[in-house]
């Protein structure tokens, strides 16, 4: 049986644990601790009382408040808070945001999240594009122009869709319907190579050419470097939108795809579109 008893050097009491030898002393909690203690245990059932505290569904608390119902007070107060620098943002063209330093870093910092949140899924969390005819907007290869309007009109409006008369539209003729016969598509595939320089059949781009010449120039230029005021792409470029390869390049000329993209301007603050035209225009590419 263990003994208890005073400690001779402290004067505190022993617990009567003993290991070889080394004796326990029990000492008793400083009144700071304790009283602190006391304390917590006091505003805990306070807590319980007032504050949705219990694991019972519908437990309120006396005060009535949830973090549901908190909410949409928080949330008006942080609207009412941006709202001021929205407003600006709203009533300046994505140019004059450019141009001044202080709606630049807010712009940009919110077309980051706006992008994420409406664009990434289509061209990619950088910007950097997506196979199946996601454009890269992060370099200088523009399809329908690069500068900040031109970006702008692009996220209003999207690109042949339903959703806005005003979308930018434009539409590749499908050669493969008849308008060409297959060996005429092979010779203009040829002459669509013979443009980056990878061609392997000098007769078949000399036949293209002319093809090219009586088809193609009027969206794509008379060099092939595209334009865009048809969405036309640069076929000299190494950048695809669908596609390096000859048999890719052939099937874009039998079927073109045709890229779609959602108007923004219905689901978007004006704010937003605007931020989002410069967030995209300092990707790297913006002209
Ligand atoms: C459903 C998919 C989709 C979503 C979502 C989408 N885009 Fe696009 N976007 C496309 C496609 C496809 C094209 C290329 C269309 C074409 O072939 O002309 C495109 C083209 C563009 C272009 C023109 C690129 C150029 O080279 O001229 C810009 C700018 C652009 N998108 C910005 C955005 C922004 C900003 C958002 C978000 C607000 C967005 N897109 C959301 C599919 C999408
Ligand atoms: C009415 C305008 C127009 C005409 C005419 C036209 N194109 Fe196109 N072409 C486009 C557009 C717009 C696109 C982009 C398609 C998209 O956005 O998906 C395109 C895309 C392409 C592509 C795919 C480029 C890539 O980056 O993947 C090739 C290749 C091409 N065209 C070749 C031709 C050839 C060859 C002809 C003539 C036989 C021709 N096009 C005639 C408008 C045109």
């Amino acid at each position: 049986m263990a003994q208890i008893e005073k400690d001779s050097v402290s004067g505190t009491d022993t617990t009567g644990h003993e290991w070889d030898g080394l004796r326990e002393l029990n000492t008793p909690l400083p009144p700071w601790w304790l009283y602190t203690f006391y304390a917590c245990i006091a505003f805990a059932a306070v807590w319980v009382v007032l504050y949705p505290a219990l694991p019972i569904s519908g437990a309120t608390g006396l005060l009535g408040w949830t973090a549901r119902g908190a909410f949409p007070a928080q949330q008006a107060a942080d609207a009412a808070q941006r709202e001021p620098m929205l407003a600006r943002l709203r009533s300046t063209s994505p140019a004059a945001i450019a141009a001044d330093p202080q709606l630049r870093s807010y712009a940009i910092a919110g077309g980051r999240i706006a992008f994420a949140n409406h664009c990434a899924a289509c061209h990619g969390a950088g910007g950097q594009g997506a196979q199946g005819g996601y454009p890269s907007l992060a370099d200088d290869d523009w399809l329908w122009g690069g500068d900040l309007a031109a970006i702008h009109t692009t996220i209003t409006h999207g690109i042949r869709n339903q959703d806005s008369d005003e979308a930018r539209l434009s539409m590749m003729p499908v050669f493969g319907n008849g308008i060409l016969t297959p060996a005429q598509i092979s010779d203009v595939t040829e002459y669509v190579l013979a443009l980056s320089e990878r061609s392997t059949n000098p007769e078949a781009t000399t036949r293209g050419a002319t093809l090219f010449t009586e088809n193609c120039t009027a969206c794509h230029g008379d060099a092939g470097r595209g334009n865009p005021e048809f969405g036309a792409p640069n076929l000299t470029d190494r950048i695809w939108l669908h596609g390096a390869e000859r048999s890719q390049i052939q099937a874009s000329i039998t079927r073109p795809r045709m890229g779609v993209m959602p108007a923004f301007n219905q689901r978007l603050d004006p704010a937003v579109v605007n931020m989002l035209a410069v967030y995209v225009h300092s990707l790297g590419g913006g002209r």
